[in-house]
C-alpha cells in the first residue's frame, strides 16, 4: 500500500478538484467536493444537501454535457416520481421536472433520440417490469412504454427468485439495443430500439446459470472504449459484456454478436424489424479469490470496467473487518476478452451497492450503503490496481443490514 500511495500523493494537486453526487434513501441528494488539504491527502465535504429525487431516490443517471441528473424513486406505495435536475460544472443542483412513476425504479439509462439521451429506461424490481419515458421531463410527462414479466413458479432461490426482478436497464455500444439483467428470472433481457419513437421491443433473452441472480452489466472493446468502431452498427468484433451476479457471487463473460440484415437494400437510420444481439457464455468467475468462501450474507453489487480491466464489489464479505468489504480486480485479457482473478483490495466502506471509477482512471469511488460513506481510493490506470484510501466521509444517516435504506449511488460529476 505505501508505495501506491505515494506515487498517487505526488499528482495530487492534478488529481483532486472534483464533484461528485450522492443519492440516499431518506430522500436526500448531496453534492460533494474532493479537495486537498495542507498534508497532502483528499478531503471529502458537502457542498449542497437537497431533498429531491422522490421519497427513495435509488439511483443517478447523468447526461455531463447538458448538465442534466436524472433520478429514480424505489417507493413502491404510490406517489414514486422521476425527478430531472439541472447540474452546473461546480456540482450546483436545482430541481427540475418531476414526473410520476410507477413505482419500484431502482436504475435507470438514456438511449434513443439522435444521441443516445431522447429517453430513460428504468428498471422496476418489485412490480418485475421496465419503463420508458421521453426526455426532457415535465410535469405531465406519462410513462411511453411499461413491460410487465412473468415467469412459471418460483427460480432455484425461492426466497428471492418469487417472480422477475428486473435489476438494470442499460444499453449496448452500438446504442441499437437495450439490456436488462433479470435477477429473478435469471435472464439476461434484449430489446430493439426504435430511435425515433423510443418503443423497446423484445429481441432475445437469454439464461444466465440457474440461481446466478444477473444484477448489472459493463461492456469491454477491443481497442478500449473509445474505438471508433464501436458506434458502427456492426459494432466492434471481441465486445463481450460482464455481467456481475448478486446470488452466485460471480461475473459472467459473454460474447457478443450481432445479427443484423444483410445486404444493403434497406439502409434506413432505424434497425430493421429482424436485428438483434446475440450473447453467448463464455465464463463464470467467482467475485472472491480462488478458495476464498464468502460468508452467507455476501452479496455481489456492481461491475465496472476501466481500461483493460474488470472491477466487482462485494457487500457484507467483510473480508477487510467487520464493516469493510472487498473489490475483486480482474484482468481482461485483451484477445479474448476472458477474466483473471487479480486480487481483493478493501472498498473502505460497508454493503459497496455504487462505485464509479472517474475519467482519468486514478480514482474510485465507492459507496457504502449501510456505512453511508463514500470512500476515494487511488488506482493506478496502467496496472489496474487498487491503492490506499484517499479520502473518505460519512453521507447521511447509516443504514441498517439489508434495508433500503442507507447510502444508494455515488457518481462522479465528469
Ligand atoms: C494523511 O492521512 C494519513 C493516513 O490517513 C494520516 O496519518 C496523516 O496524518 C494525514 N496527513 C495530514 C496532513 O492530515
Ligand atoms: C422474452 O421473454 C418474455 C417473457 O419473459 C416474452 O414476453 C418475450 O416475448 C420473450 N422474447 C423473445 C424474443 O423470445
Ligand atoms: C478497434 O477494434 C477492432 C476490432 O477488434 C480492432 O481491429 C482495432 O484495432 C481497434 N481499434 C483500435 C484503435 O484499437
Ligand atoms: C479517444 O480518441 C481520441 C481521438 O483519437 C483521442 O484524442 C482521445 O484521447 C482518446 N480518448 C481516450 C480515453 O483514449
Amino acid at each position: 500500500m505505501p508505495p501506491v500511495r505515494a506515487s498517487f500523493l505526488a499528482l495530487l494537486p492534478v488529481a483532486l478538484a472534483a464533484n461528485l453526487l450522492v443519492s440516499h434513501y431518506s430522500g436526500n441528494l448531496y453534492s460533494l467536493s474532493l479537495g486537498t488539504e495542507g498534508g497532502g491527502n483528499g478531503t471529502l465535504s458537502i457542498q449542497q444537501t437537497l431533498r429531491a429525487g422522490g421519497v427513495m431516490p435509488s439511483w443517478l443517471t447523468l447526461d455531463a454535457a447538458s448538465g442534466s441528473l436524472y433520478v429514480t424513486d424505489e417507493s413502491n406505495f404510490g406517489g414514486s416520481s422521476l425527478t430531472q435536475l439541472s447540474v452546473s460544472a461546480d456540482g450546483t443542483l436545482q430541481t427540475g421536472a418531476v414526473a410520476r412513476a410507477s413505482g419500484g425504479e431502482l436504475h435507470s439509462c438514456l438511449y434513443g433520440g439522435s444521441d443516445g439521451k431522447g429517453f430513460l429506461a428504468a428498471a422496476e424490481y418489485d412490480p418485475s417490469s421496465i419503463s420508458t419515458w421521453k426526455l426532457p421531463l415535465s410535469s405531465s410527462t406519462q410513462s411511453l412504454q411499461r413491460m410487465t414479466f412473468t415467469m412459471d413458479g418460483r427460480g432455484p432461490v425461492p426466497s428471492r427468485q418469487d417472480k422477475p426482478h428486473p435489476h438494470s436497464t442499460f444499453t449496448d455500444p452500438t446504442g441499437q439495443f437495450l439490456l436488462s439483467a433479470d435477477l429473478g428470472a435469471d435472464l439476461i433481457r434484449v430489446f430493439r430500439i426504435d430511435a425515433d419513437t423510443g418503443h423497446l421491443a423484445s429481441c432475445g433473452n437469454f439464461s444466465t446459470g440457474p440461481g446466478d441472480g444477473p444484477r448489472h452489466g459493463a461492456w469491454w472493446i477491443p481497442g478500449g472504449t473509445n474505438n471508433s468502431s464501436s458506434s458502427s452498427k456492426q459494432g466492434v468484433p471481441g465486445t463481450t459484456l460482464y455481467i456481475v451476479n448478486e446470488l452466485a457471487n460471480s461475473v459472467t463473460v459473454w460474447q457478443v454478436t450481432y445479427s443484423l440484415p444483410s445486404g444493403g437494400a434497406s439502409s434506413s437510420s432505424s434497425s430493421s424489424s429482424s436485428s438483434c444481439l446475440t450473447l453467448s457464455k463464455t465464463q463464470s468467475i467467482p467475485t472472491h479469490a480462488q478458495g476464498v468462501t464468502p460468508g452467507p450474507g455476501s452479496k455481489a453489487a456492481e461491475v465496472q470496467v476501466a481500461g483493460d480491466f474488470l472491477y466487482a464489489a462485494n457487500r457484507n464479505d467483510k473480508l477487510f473487518g467487520p464493516t469493510s468489504d472487498s473489490v475483486a480486480t480482474y484482468a481482461i485479457d485483451p484477445r479474448s476478452g476472458s477474466l483473471s482473478f487479480v486480487e481483493s483490495t478493501d472498498t473502505h466502506t460497508y454493503f459497496p451497492r455504487t462505485f464509479q471509477i472517474n475519467r482519468a482512471g486514478d480514482l474510485v469511488a465507492f459507496g457504502g450503503q449501510t456505512s453511508s460513506t463514500v470512500a476515494i481510493v487511488a488506482r493506478d490506470a496502467s496496472t489496474g490496481r487498487l491503492g490506499g484510501l484517499v479520502a473518505t466521509l460519512a453521507v447521511g444517516r447509516p443504514g441498517t443490514v439489508n434495508n433500503e435504506d442507507g447510502l444508494s449511488a455515488v457518481i462522479w460529476l465528469e
